[in-house]
């Protein structure tokens, strides 16, 4: 309460007057970034490097709406990071740059997280086209024949050719319907001006095997996958995006070549080594150092692994993080070795705590293996003095990080007391 009151207080007073100094201005000396927001994930750079034969194979699908016919359903594949995205931007604003554009052209993109129905979908669709607020439609309510037919009609208002962008287009569930109805809408007559074309990106590369035959039949969109990046294509990223983002010679080349080299190591995530650099940046800067040097990519480099490691756990299945939560708690009492069984009895007795069913110790072997396999725990083959084996398990990240992970499940169980001094209020 008493925090929560200073920061009101705070909040109010903020016009410096222009004399000032304050507490910040000792802080750091040294000039890194010129533009941090450049490394930011929102950042839209003005070119796209690297990547040539996939914008060439992007501008021929979409030639036809170039041209003023017909245009095809392209689907976009591949991994975080990879310019799924960037190049879509880039591409589109070509497109609808260009004079000699043979249509009128309406871009929809949407981003599809967080909307979990072909149903909201058609909706937030609908409403990009509505006109004036007040006639917008109601999230739920209409039924579902009603939001089509608006929508159909809104799009038929605009003429010309109207793409539609479905960034992330795997976490519509029900994506079979909305895709079955725009793909039919102009043989079934609800578009006549209109000519519509569909744009999906997905990580997912069986996203097209999962879709009904009806569906694929009447899509016939063109792939265009998009293969992780190698070193030397992330390296023209993070050179084009550092010239941007810091002062000159302020990141060396061998900065910039190991980032690249990680990158391309892990899984070619352009996105990856734009973080690396801006983590090895804030070090520079707060320790007033002058260059961004590998040996900071290095130290970024296990930042990032750990950020990734609970960003991961925080995702498991409830049962999985009872058994990371079981080894913390076990992990702070420094006496004895966290042996499978040790961990089984402390597992158990959480899960019952919340109403789970503790799952056999056979399946609780498999979630100490994925967890090794992720990263987040190690488990080492031991022998006892009569020759058996034991596992011994630990955890490979500072249990500190590993709780804040594991909030939710905490929040359920409680804080145990072992681990009561690192679990912040
Ligand atoms: N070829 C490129 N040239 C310049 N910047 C790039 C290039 N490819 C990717 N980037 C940058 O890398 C980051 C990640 O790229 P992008 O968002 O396009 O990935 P994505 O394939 O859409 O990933 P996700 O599936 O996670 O959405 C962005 O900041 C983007 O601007
Ligand atoms: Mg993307």
């Amino acid at each position: 309460m008493v925090e929560g009151f200073l920061w009101c207080s705070l909040v109010e007073v903020t016009t410096p007057t222009p004399a000032m100094t304050s507490a910040f201005d000792d802080l750091s000396e040294s000039a890194i970034f010129e533009n941090r927001d450049a490394l930011a994930d929102e950042y839209i750079p003005s070119e796209i490097v690297g990547r040539d034969e996939k914008k060439e194979e992007y501008m021929n699908a979409l030639l036809p709406v170039y041209k003023g016919e017909s245009p095809d359903n392209i689907f976009l594949y591949g991994q975080n990071g990879v310019g799924k995205t960037a190049v879509t931007h880039w591409v589109l604003n070509q497109l609808e740059a260009s004079e000699n554009l043979q249509t009128e052209l309406a871009v929809l993109p949407i981003n599809c997280e967080g909307v979990n129905t072909s149903y909201q979908l058609t909706i937030e669709l609908a409403n990009q086209l509505i006109p004036n607020s007040e006639n917008y439609l109601p999230s739920t309510g209409h039924p579902e024949s009603k939001v089509y037919s608006v929508f159909f009609n809104q799009l038929d208002k605009i003429g010309g050719t109207a793409l539609i962008v479905l960034d992330e287009i795997d976490h519509v569930a029900n994506i079979d319907t909305f895709l079955y109805k725009a793909t039919r809408a102009a043989s079934y007559g609800d578009l006549t001006e209109t000519k519509l074309g569909l744009i999906g990106i997905s990580t997912d590369t069986a996203f097209g095997e999962n879709l009904s035959s009806d569906v694929r039949s009447s899509l016939r969109e063109r792939v265009i996958e998009f293969p992780p990046y190698d070193a030397s294509q992330l390296e023209q990223v993070l050179r084009q995006r550092v010239d941007t983002a810091f002062y000159e010679d302020v990141v060396t080349n061998a900065a910039i070549t190991y980032a690249a080299a990680l990158g391309s190591k892990n899984s070619g995530d352009a996105r990856m080594v734009l973080d690396l650099i801006r983590i090895a940046g804030d070090y520079a800067r707060e320790r007033g150092k002058d260059h961004v040097t590998d040996d900071l990519v290095e130290e970024a480099m296990d930042e990032y692994e750990i950020e990734r490691s609970m960003s991961v756990l925080a995702d498991l299945p409830e049962n999985i993080k009872i058994v990371a939560y079981a080894l913390a708690v076990l992990e702070e009492r420094e006496d004895e070795e966290v042996t499978s069984s040790i961990l089984y009895d402390l597992y158990s007795d959480f899960a019952q705590m919340v109403g789970h069913d503790p799952v056999s110790e056979r399946r609780a072997r498999d979630y100490y293996g994925r967890l090794d396999e992720l990263n987040i725990i190690e488990s080492q083959v031991k022998h006892d003095s009569s020759g058996g084996q034991y596992k011994s398990h630990s955890l490979n990240h500072p249990t500190s990080e590993v709780l804040t992970a594991l909030a939710d499940t905490i929040d359920t169980i409680g804080v145990h007391k072992n681990v009561q001094h690192l679990v912040e209020e």
